[in-house]
């Protein structure tokens, strides 16, 4: 019947959607960004970690990588602990992003050394040869202005010091970028390091095919941080037998924690320990 009194009929209609939007779009941002989601050890951006922020947006960084490791199992495998909504109180506007044409950035802070970074937004394939990111080199080329940055950090009512903003001076906007890089998903702590599975015997010790199958995995995952042949750059020079095979599988398979030295067990030990041959038992050129 209330359809044959159409006001009527159009106030009920209104009321009913509105009570659907309040409860589906506004309540819930009374419900998330309440003290509760704050994390103590989250901060926020310095002058210089902004201004590699704003060089992010304007170069489009996001239209190729998300911000955001889901709690999915895949993705805290890749990634590392999922993120938590409070991770992004500094995040204005946040860079979740939709699109993972590129990597999840999300946990980069101290995946790498700087000098990585430098290198890889310099001429991406120089550290990743099949690489399809473009390059960036011009960005360090291009000064910070102290002054405009103080602006954006007013506006955002981010705290700085003097000293920070001065400190800009000379600073390119490549500087900016690594210092936004390494600042990634640093909030909160540290998954702990991959538990190693199994007792440390080299199943193939000094056997010649795992040599040769250790060297190509070293061309492919380590030369761009270690040199060609091991003998350095970015990481240190790998001596051969200067550690016991479970030592050297150990750090191969878990990282060493926030030096740069990423972790492989993605790579799968058999792998692992092939590495472990090449780099104890392979000829020195
Ligand atoms: C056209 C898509 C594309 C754009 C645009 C792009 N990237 Fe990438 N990025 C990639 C791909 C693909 C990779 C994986 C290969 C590699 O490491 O180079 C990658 C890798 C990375 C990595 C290494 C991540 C890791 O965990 O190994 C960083 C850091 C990075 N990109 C930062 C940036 C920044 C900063 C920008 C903007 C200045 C940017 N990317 C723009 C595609 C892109
Ligand atoms: C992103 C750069 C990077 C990549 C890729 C990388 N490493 Fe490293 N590696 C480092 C850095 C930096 C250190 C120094 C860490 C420290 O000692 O604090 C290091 C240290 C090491 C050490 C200990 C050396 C010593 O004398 O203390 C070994 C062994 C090692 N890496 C092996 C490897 C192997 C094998 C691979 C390839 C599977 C690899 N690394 C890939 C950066 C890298």
């Amino acid at each position: 019947m209330w359809e044959k009194k159409p006001v009527l009929f159009l106030l009920l209609a209104t009321a009913a959607i509105l009570v659907g939007t309040i409860i589906t779009m506004v309540l819930p941002f009374a419900w998330v960004n309440t003290e509760g989601d704050r994390i103590a050890t989250v901060t926020p951006y310095t002058p210089l970690q902004q201004a590699g922020r704003d060089v992010y947006i304007r170069e489009g960084c996001n239209n190729c990588h998300t911000q955001t490791v889901r709690p999915l199992v895949a993705d805290v495998l890749r990634y590392g602990e999922y993120s938590k909504s409070g991770e992004f109180v500094y995040d204005r506007p946040h860079l979740w992003g939709s699109r993972r044409t590129g990597p999840d950035l999300a946990r980069l802070g101290g995946k790498y050394p700087d000098a990585w970074h430098y290198q890889h937004m310099a001429a991406p394939v120089s550290m990743i040869p099949k690489s399809n990111m473009p390059a960036y080199a011009f960005l360090k080329d291009n000064q910070l202005d102290p002054g405009y940055i103080r602006k954006c950090m007013d506006v955002l009512g981010f705290p700085y010091t003097e000293a920070e903003i001065s400190a800009l001076n000379g600073k390119t906007e490549m500087d900016a970028m690594v210092a936004y890089m390494q600042k990634l998903g640093t909030g909160i702590p540290k998954a702990a390091a991959a538990a190693v599975i199994g007792d440390l015997k080299n199943p193939f010790p000094k056997d010649a095919t795992a040599i040769r199958a250790g060297e190509q995995l070293f061309a492919q995952n380590c030369a761009a941080c270690h040199g060609e042949h091991g003998d350095g750059g970015i990481g240190p020079e790998l001596e051969p037998e200067s550690y016991q095979d479970a030592e050297l599988f150990q750090m191969i398979y878990s990282g060493i924690t926030d030096n740069g030295m990423p972790a492989f067990s993605a790579l799968g030990s058999t792998k692992v320990w092939q590495l472990v041959n090449y780099v104890n038992y392979r000829k020195e050129h």
